[in-house]
């Protein structure tokens, strides 16, 4: 939420700030801004609108080396000209970009105002600086003084960067819950929120810690903490590279991710499977077979896509470990003084690691002794940190904002751990080698389903013309079903809702008419005839029909047929979700709607 950038160099800061902010668009694009320091002042640009109204408003650009930038998701104000950043002191000397929320802004903004300093928009961010311009101008030793002593009354989150006009030799950094990463080139340094603009000029990187701050300069960086003490931290190397960032041929990122599907699932699985002992290997956990054993009950933890991956899993762990297990949105969990127990394992579900109500949840947990393992795709994010252990999900760099490959990759995960918990429990050899086989097989038969691609996009132009949709699921593939209506809101918004078949006759059937679709997840299970007299009851009060199946169904009882291929019936919901991550994209498409940054949506939502 939020795109941050700085550059302090020999080359031009303008044109590697802008790239920069177009590779971190996805984390908030209602505005964006930047500042350069040039003759002793931050020279700013800011417009509410995408980066390439920012490109175009900067122009040829001034001249400078040493720059802040920022890409804006609203939170407090408008997005307005005046609302994006950077955000400057009074004296117009220090410039501010900010991601995060500071929580008493409306109280600091009110000592200021009685102080006698004019505000210029709504944001909080314009808070803090002018706290650091008062510090600046009081007389602070250095920058890095005055940003430690603007933020000591400051609460809330926050990943700053600032520049003084007055000292172009120098940024400061700090973070609070929002991320801040250095990338560390040659006689330059780069500052952002995320690898994604870094990696095209270095692969060496420093992730700031909470309460950190840098002093960076073009050949080396200091850190400390907020307290002043000296921190030593050395530059990682990031192992991504700018191809991994690239959208190649396609039109879109989402598309993209969709189609890497088999090579991100093969990532997920390699040196993991142990077709030996029917079993798997996630050194990463951290528990060996006894540690395995004691488990009484697994909780997954998430907010929107990852809860509902939370469910699939869930599902899976009762079905082959029989272990008690649910999925709770992080969001409820935080708040509601839950039961922790010493013998239940908390995993945290999260694609960017940094979402804010998931990790109040793993913070909770750890105030509360709990068990807890992060299910994460970005390495030394937020999430992953604080839970020290878990399953790296191996997705690689996911940019649209609805989440396919990692969720997928989420739900994979998800049966691996099952699988271990199963074996050590009482899964026999014979079950543990066929979820291995079904596992082993999915990258192919998810290709197979990709291939499908041309009549999933005739399926969706055919409901294109729908104002609400309905998805239908039940047991294992409820949550397919949810993430297949999750993933038609967020990007066509268009109405969609979904519903366990088996609740239909409790209320919605009353809906039903031949506006209204219902898509309806049907795999070749136990509950197929259930699923099969669903339909019917949806046809014969004229609702349309789109079967996602891989099952024989009557003839004439759906009104389309999407195939996807067998595989365990464990596994099936991971095979029937990815014909509904194209249906989505491709109805969203056919609206013409900008299927990777759709309104109001950002990718890190590092707020509440
Ligand atoms: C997914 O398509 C959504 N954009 C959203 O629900 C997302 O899954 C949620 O915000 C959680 O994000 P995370 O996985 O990065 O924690």
């Amino acid at each position: 939420m939020c795109g941050i950038v700085g550059y302090i160099g020999r080359r031009e800061a303008n044109p590697i700030l802008i790239e920069g902010l177009r590779r971190l668009e996805y984390r908030g694009y209602d505005s964006a801004g930047l500042a350069v320091a040039h003759r002793g002042r931050p020279k700013v640009v800011k417009v509410a609108g995408r980066v390439a109204d920012l490109r175009e408003a900067v122009g040829a650009g001034t001249k400078g080396g040493t720059g802040i930038a920022h890409t804006r998701w609203a939170t407090h104000g408008e997005p307005t000209d005046a609302n994006a950043h950077p955000h400057l002191d009074a004296a117009g000397r220090v410039s501010v970009v900010h991601n995060g929320i500071i929580e008493n802004a409306e109280r600091l903004r009110a000592r200021l105002v009685g102080e006698g300093v004019e505000f210029a928009s709504e944001t909080d961010t314009e808070v803090l600086a002018h706290l650091i311009g008062s510090a600046v101008a009081a007389g602070a030793d250095s920058l890095e003084d005055a940003v430690r002593a603007a933020l000591a009354p400051v609460e809330g989150a926050y990943g700053i960067v600032v520049l003084d006009g007055r000292k172009p030799d120098e940024l400061v950094v700090a973070r609070k819950g929002s991320p801040i990463v250095l990338g560390v080139g040659d006689g330059e340094m780069f500052v952002a929120s995320d690898v994604a603009a870094l990696v095209r000029h270095t692969q060496r990187a420093v992730f700031l810690d909470d309460g950190e701050l840098a002093t960076v300069r073009a050949d080396d960086y200091q850190t400390s903490t907020l307290e002043a003490e000296p921190t030593s931290k050395q530059p990682i190397t990031v192992g991504q590279d700018d191809s991994d960032f690239q959208l190649g041929d396609f039109p879109d990122y989402m598309r993209k991710e969709i189609a890497e599907q088999p090579d991100s699932v093969t990532r997920a699985l390699r040196g993991r499977l142990d077709e030996r002992f029917a079993t798997v290997r996630l050194d990463g956990l951290g528990l060996d077979a006894r540690e395995l054993r004691s488990i009484r009950r697994v909780k997954f933890l998430g907010c929107g896509s990852a809860y509902y991956a939370g469910e699939f899993g869930a599902n899976l762990v009762e079905e082959l470990a029989r272990i008690p297990a649910d999925s709770e949105p992080a969001s409820e969990f935080r708040y509601r003084n839950p039961v922790v127990e010493s013998d239940t394992l908390y995993v945290a579900v999260s694609q960017s690691g940094e979402t804010a109500d998931t990790l109040a949840a793993v913070e909770e947990l750890n105030r509360k002794g709990g068990q807890v393992v992060g299910a994460v795709n970005v390495v030394g994010s937020a999430i992953g940190r604080a839970c020290g252990r878990g399953v790296l999900l191996h997705a690689g760099p996911e940019i649209a904002v609805a989440s396919t490959k990692a969720v997928t990759n989420m739900a994979v995960s998800f049966g691996m751990l099952a699988l271990l918990m199963g074996r050590v429990r009482d899964l026999s050899t014979a079950d543990g080698q066929r979820i291995v086989a079904g596992l082993r097989a999915l990258p192919e038969q998810i290709q197979q389903v990709v291939d499908s691609e041309s009549e999933i996009a005739e399926a969706a132009k055919r409901c294109a013309h729908a104002d609400h949709m309905f998805f239908i699921g039940r047991t294992r593939c409820w949550p397919t079903a949810r993430e297949g209506a999750q993933k038609l809101k967020e990007i066509s918004y268009v109405h969609a809702e979904a519903y366990p078949a088996s609740e239909l006759k409790h209320g919605p059937l009353a809906l039903i008419d031949e506006s209204m679709p219902s898509v309806v997840v049907v795999p070749d299970d136990e509950l197929l005839a259930k699923n099969i007299s669903a339909m019917e009851q949806i046809k014969a009060r004229g609702g349309p029909v789109v079967a996602v199946t891989n099952a024989e169904l009557p003839q004439g009882l759906a009104d389309i047929t999407i195939r996807a291929p067998r595989n365990s019936p464990e596994l099936d919901p991971i095979l029937l979700s990815v014909p509904l991550q194209l249906f989505a994209y491709h109805l969203a498409a056919e609206l013409g709607r900008d299927v990777d940054k759709p309104r109001n949506l950002a990718k890190s939502v590092t707020v509440e």
